[in-house]
């Protein structure tokens, strides 16, 4: 990171590590996408999360090309997303794990939509797929919900500056 001299402004690049460092200052919470595939679970965490219209329903996450998951999710035609509670970290960190068991240690049951809807969650919405984007090296995924619901759960897990962080003022 360089420094303009004349502002004392820190002088950033939009690409790789600064671009990376700058965007990891918007908090988000965390969440698990899920399908079934075949009679498969399957699903992957992802923080780049966010509603997108009211009238009709629609949210989209941002999914790497390179997922192993997303074609199996593609094929679905439908997706779960499931918004993590400050007690699930393990959850993510599993969720994001390369060849790990991801539905070996958790409870879940087929929502109104025909995804996984994960135990214990803050929240969810269960959607049908709407429409893709390219999205660079990403690809832009929007649903449509069709069901959703919520939990009494205390607080999310936040993710901010790459670490799990938690909002204890609530
Ligand atoms: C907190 C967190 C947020 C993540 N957000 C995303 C995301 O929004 N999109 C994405 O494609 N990957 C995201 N990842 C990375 C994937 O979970 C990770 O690359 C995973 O291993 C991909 O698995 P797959 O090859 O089975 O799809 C995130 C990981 C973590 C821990």
């Amino acid at each position: 990171m360089a420094t303009d001299t004349a502002s004392g402004d820190n002088v950033l690049r939009p690409g790789g590590d600064d671009f990376r460092d700058v965007l990891g200052h918007f908090a988000t919470g965390v969440t698990i996408i899920t399908a079934v595939d075949g009679d498969e679970p399957v699903g992957v965490a992802a923080n780049a999360f966010t509603s997108v219209s009211l009238d009709p329903p629609l949210v989209l996450f941002c999914v790497a090309r390179s997922s192993t998951t997303w074609p199996r999710i593609e094929r679905a035609r439908r997706f779960a997303v499931n918004m993590l509670g400050e007690h699930q970290e393990d959850l993510s960190r599993l969720f994001a794990r390369k060849g790990a068991d991801r539905f070996g240690q958790v409870d879940w049951h087929v929502g109104v939509g025909g995804s996984p809807v994960l135990h214990d969650v803050l929240a969810y919405v269960d959607c049908e797929f709407w429409a893709e984007y390219d999205g660079g090296d990403h690809i832009i995924v929007v649903g449509r919900v069709l069901d959703l619901g919520v939990t009494d759960r205390a607080g999310p897990l936040v993710f901010f500056r790459g670490e799990y962080v938690r909002l204890t003022s609530l």
